[in-house]
């Protein structure tokens, strides 16, 4: 299978190059770019087309329920959270699970945590416009740790939105069939990259894996809050093949538990990755 890339560099425009010989690579995917330092690159994101889209989840909706042990007070009793919470039950890791407003979070110590993969969608006007705060502080320590080592990082794709997710998808699926760019790119409405937590660095080829650079995030990442979310071996959990260069960022508690689990996000939190479809 080849790859897309679509490419504008300073004074040259190059698009939708497939097998392009500069960023050889299988099954990678690249809609927002930013160019390297060498190439003197700016980070380009995207914004979120506006549309509406049905909530989906796969969990029937729960409401938690509290029974009265006292006599009746007279102040109204709701069951219901305020702030829109529909609690789905617990993951089979006994996290809590609640949608709101159409998004999965599960509960941990550390804070709410989106989730996104092929069971979990995200509304299709879903999107922060572009990397979350968080997310974009913490990837700048990342590139200043790497760099402190002589190691250079950079954006190849950061925040998709759910249009942008479709175009790409419908490309792979017109160029390697359904089945395969299944493997590697997330339908619309499933990609991290639409929460606006997901990086792809520097290359989108498994060799990327090998080099110093590869090599360092595998290490380091989890130190700034992020953890390689489609890990090798883990195919048939996270639902997709091993992408060295996608960092998700989870913050530095759980990314550093997640890490020395040596779990994929799905075991950890003991949830799916499977298209209902
Ligand atoms: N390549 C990852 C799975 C995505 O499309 O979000
Ligand atoms: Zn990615």
């Amino acid at each position: 299978m080849k790859k897309w890339i679509g490419i504008v560099a300073a004074g040259l425009a190059v698009t939708s190059l497939c097998g392009c010989t500069m960023f050889r690579g299988l099954n990678a995917e690249i809609d927002t770019l930013t160019l390297s330092p060498a190439m003197g690159g700016a980070a380009v994101t995207d914004v979120a087309a506006p549309a509406s889209a049905a909530p989906t989840t796969d969990a029937p909706t729960t409401v938690p329920t509290t029974e009265a042990t006292t006599a009746p007070t007279t102040e109204p009793t709701t069951a219901a959270p305020t702030d829109g919470r529909v609690y789905q039950g617990t993951t089979a890791k006994g996290y809590p699970i609640f949608v709101r407003d159409g998004v999965t979070y599960v509960e941990t110590q550390y804070g709410d945590v989106i989730l996104a993969n092929k069971t979990y969608t995200l509304p299709e006007d879903y999107g922060p416009g572009g990397l979350t705060p968080e997310c974009d502080a913490a990837y700048d320590e990342l590139k200043a740790a790497a760099a402190a080592e002589g190691l250079s990082l950079w954006i190849v794709s950061g925040y998709r939105s759910y249009s942008t997710q479709q175009g790409l998808y419908a490309r792979y699926c017109a160029q390697d069939g359904v089945a395969a760019a299944d493997t590697y790119s997330a339908r619309p409405g499933h990609s991290e990259h639409q929460t606006g937590l997901a990086i792809d660095v520097n290359s989108l080829e498994y060799d990327f894996a090998f080099t110093p650079e590869g090599q360092w995030l595998a290490a380091h990442a989890h130190e700034y809050g992020f953890v390689i979310r489609y890990a090798q071996d883990k195919q048939d959990i996270t639902g997709y093949m091993y992408e060295p260069w996608h960092i998700r960022y989870l913050g530095k508690g759980l990314a550093a538990e997640v890490h020395a689990s040596g779990l994929c996000l799905e075991e950890f939190f003991g949830v799916t990755s499977v298209y209902a479809d």
